[in-house]
């Protein structure tokens, strides 16, 4: 009997054991070297493009590209997460896997509330995906008809989907880039509008149920920047002065204005058919060399929020990270500007961003003394008369990132020569750099720092820099120098993961 209750005792030590070894190794899992505390980033394994964003039910959706066997880019699914304030997020299961028509590629997610499609049942509101099947064995064969664009549908709010019989809803017509649909319900006509991007412009289609898709024009062949495919694009209403303007989001791998992958736009009007350009100037939402396949959510509304792949396609699948390998920019909201005659979308955080700020004081920094850094912040600065301005982040190894303004070229600029690991890819060292849209004497900067990135949105957002640094130790110091007049306020942030 004594030794059955010794048998016992120790068995309910192990398993305590057991079970707190289990809690740290959850606990450690956000705690990587390089893991973002304010971004997503996939608890384990690949990710690129965000994909399928809908807002339903007060619930944010993302899918994701995802590679759930590796650390590099490999047969596409889609993953799945959602937030309720755009910061905190909970992974789900995987939402899409490939199956006999391919990989499954990039595209959309729409909520058919009239139930165009049908498949609703019961009165539930089909929550509808679609994407691009990608044949890797037709791209072997070099078939050309390789990508084409097919449905698929959830009634348990984006948990379990069930693809259509009838896929593929639209087949390639033999052009090897043919993909990445993003769809919208264009209320004038009731009908859906595809936006596609087809190789070197954009094809958009449309039809009155999802699945029947007919051709209305093409744009852009002549227009914008060309150095690489254009990949996952958008296109979305957004107001100025009482008038709709439409936005056009195209994403070029590569060619982008710092080298490599990036979102350019147009603004036009959009009249159910064709789009046409206000002008044909070449203007990218953000001007660093680190946000890439940018679009926005769908079912919010007149508010147009948008998120980026926080990295470059020029090495992506060779960042010094362990567990998993990308993240996504924080959440943005869009707005029309007009400036110097010109239509500019401008990109700030978005106001969810309140909910992470820390219960420590807000900090008021003196121009050019050194300061702690916390591990995540936001760093405001305001002038009444710019010049140069430089933001140093820095650690006791002397690795640092610099940020700031250039007076005399009239650039914003991020700086991550000295930044720590840069060696994994000859075009990662670099100082990027991005122009400046208004001419006002005032300026402000919000800079949104992270353990492996920062943002930057300048002038209200006109301009957006983003770029990815590895450190050999985490950043803990900041200063900033420029005028005297500089106001400098420091917050800091709160990691996502505690909670
Ligand atoms: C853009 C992209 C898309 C494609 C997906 C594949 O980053 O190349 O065009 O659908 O990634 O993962």
């Amino acid at each position: 009997m004594k030794n059955n209750l010794r048998i016992l005792a120790i068995q309910v030590l192990m398993l305590a054991s057991f079970v707190c070894k289990a809690q740290d190794a959850v606990q450690s899992v956000y705690k990587e070297e390089h893991r973002p505390q304010l971004h997503f980033s996939p608890k384990a394994h690949w990710i690129n493009d965000p994909n399928g964003m809908v807002y339903f039910n007060n619930t944010y959706h993302l899918f994701y590209q995802y590679y759930p066997n590796g650390t590099i880019w490999g047969p596409m699914h889609w993953g799945h997460a959602t937030s309720t304030d755009l910061f905190h997020w909970k992974e789900l299961p995987i939402a899409l896997y490939p199956d006999s028509l391919g990989y499954i590629f990039s595209g959309s997610a729409v909520a058919d509330v009239n139930n165009t499609s049908g498949f609703g049942k019961g009165g539930k509101i089909p929550l509808i995906a679609i994407f691009t099947h990608h044949d890797p064995k037709g791209e072997k064969e070099n078939t050309d008809k390789f990508q084409n664009q097919s449905l698929a549908y959830s009634l348990d709010e984006g948990v379990t989907w069930t693809k259509y019989n009838g896929n593929p809803v639209l087949k390639n017509p033999g052009i090897r880039d043919f993909r990445d649909p993003k769809v919208m319900w264009y209320a004038a006509e009731k009908k859906w509008v595809m936006t596609l991007a087809t190789k070197d412009r954009i094809t958009f289609y449309s039809a009155p149920d999802l699945k029947t898709w007919k051709k209305e024009s093409e744009f852009g062949l002549t227009i914008g920047a060309h150095g690489g495919v254009w990949e996952c694009p958008d296109l979305f209403p957004l107001q100025l002065g009482g008038k709709t303007y439409w936005v056009l989001l195209v994403n070029l791998n590569p060619g982008g204005p710092n080298g490599g992958s990036a979102t350019q736009y147009f603004v036009g009007q959009f009249d159910g058919k064709t789009f046409t350009p206000a002008d044909t100037k070449t203007r990218w939402i953000d001007y660093g060399p680190d946000e890439y396949a940018g679009v926005t959510w769908s079912n919010t509304g007149v508010r147009k929020i948008f998120l980026g792949w926080m990295t470059n396609w020029s090495y992506a699948n060779q960042v010094p990270t362990v567990a998993w390998r990308n993240a996504m920019t924080i959440p943005r909201e869009l707005s029309l500007k007009k400036m110097n005659g010109q239509l500019l979308v401008a990109s700030t955080p978005v106001k969810e961003i309140k909910n992470i700020v820390a219960a420590t004081p807000v900090i008021s920094l003196n121009p050019s003394q050194v300061y702690n850094l916390p591990a995540q912040s936001e760093l405001k600065i305001s002038t009444a008369q710019i010049q140069d301005i430089v933001v140093t982040f820095s650690n006791a190894n002397g690795e640092r990132v610099t940020v700031g303004y250039d007076k005399q070229a009239n650039q914003y600029y991020i700086d991550r020569t000295q930044s720590g690991k840069t060696d994994f890819q000859k075009s990662f060292k670099g100082r990027f750099v991005a122009p400046r849209f208004t001419s006002a004497n005032n300026a402000d900067i919000t800079l949104v720092v992270d353990a492996a990135s920062v943002e930057l949105f300048a002038d209200n957002g006109l301009t957006v820099m983003t770029g990815i640094y590895f450190p050999n130790a985490t950043f803990n110091k900041v200063s900033v120098s420029g005028s005297k007049d500089l106001k400098i306020k420091l917050t800091e942030l709160t990691s996502i993961h505690n909670r």
